[in-house]
């Protein structure tokens, strides 16, 4: 069945049909390759490759956007008092953030109109990792890696499943994330990472917690296979593929360009 260009891209979340009009007129749009000249050119979606800014948009009619998301913003599609991380993606009614970071957490946020892959990727059954960089009040000890694999009381019914830690030593790749007024720690002992399964409550700060340590700076690394590209910037966001249902969430596809600049969506020139 062939549908409207301008339709197939607003179904598919990119953006409200005025809005994927003015991304098909800069020319960011194409049909297997060709760069798309008008909205209401018909597509074949079983057939065509529609890709916007290099990025093939899904026939499931699905987006995900994987957003660094800035301390400050509420995971919340709407909220009363602070501003939301709806914000850096385009505007479409269907989306809504995948899971919760607190609002002074920054990181890898995936928000999306996909409800069953939101379901999969969180749900406790899936076990998918979650790693976070977090820089302690006081340096750490080699004792929590003992106490996380073997799951700590942090005040819920049970403790929490096996999580992995690790200090970050001078040289670890992930320092490379911390912000400016952190680089000085890194090696100091109280920058260290932790992956976990779950996702309760302020879980990372009341693990740290129940061993005797406060989070004071926390940053999520990745969700399954989805790493915080090094190059996107606070508030910057990618369109990623998601894995076709019936995979574990596990098979990401995770943008292959190294340069991702051409992924970004460029809200800015969304707004008008
Ligand atoms: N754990 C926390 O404590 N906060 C977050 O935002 C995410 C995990």
């Amino acid at each position: 069945m062939q549908v409207r260009l301008d339709k197939f891209l607003a179904d598919a979340g990119i953006g409200t049909r005025s809005e994927v009009k003015s991304i098909i007129k800069r020319k960011a749009v194409t049909i297997n390759g060709i760069c798309a000249a008008k909205p209401e050119i018909k597509i074949t979606p079983d057939e065509d490759e529609i890709a916007v800014n290099g990025t093939l948009v899904t026939m499931r009619g699905s987006v995900t956007y994987l957003l660094h998301k800035p301390a400050g913003y509420v995971c919340a599609v709407k909220d009363d008092r602070f501003p939301t991380v709806m914000e850096f993606v385009p505007q479409s009614r269907d989306l809504f953030p995948v899971g919760r970071l607190d609002k002074d957490t920054e990181g890898l946020l995936l928000i999306t109109n996909d409800g069953g892959m939101a379901h999969r990727m969180l749900s406790p059954r899936s076990h998918v990792d979650k790693t976070y960089l977090a820089v302690l009040d006081r340096p750490a000890e080699r004792a929590y890696a003992d106490l996380f694999s073997a799951g700590v009381e942090i005040g819920d019914d049970t403790p929490t499943l096996p999580a992995g830690f690790v200090i970050c030593g001078e040289d670890s790749r992930e320092c490379e994330y911390l912000p400016e007024e952190y680089r000085a720690d890194s090696g100091s002992g109280r920058v260290v990472l932790l992956t976990i399964q779950e996702g309760r409550y302020h879980q990372v700060k009341r693990m740290f917690h129940a061993v005797g340590n406060e989070v004071i700076y926390l940053k999520r690394l990745s969700f399954g296979a989805l790493v915080l590209p090094t190059s996107l910037k606070k508030g910057e966001a990618i369109c990623v593929e998601m894995p076709p249902m019936g995979l574990r969430p596990h098979f990401f596809k995770v943008p292959e360009k190294e340069n991702i600049d051409d992924l970004k969506v460029n809200i800015e020139a969304l707004k008008f």
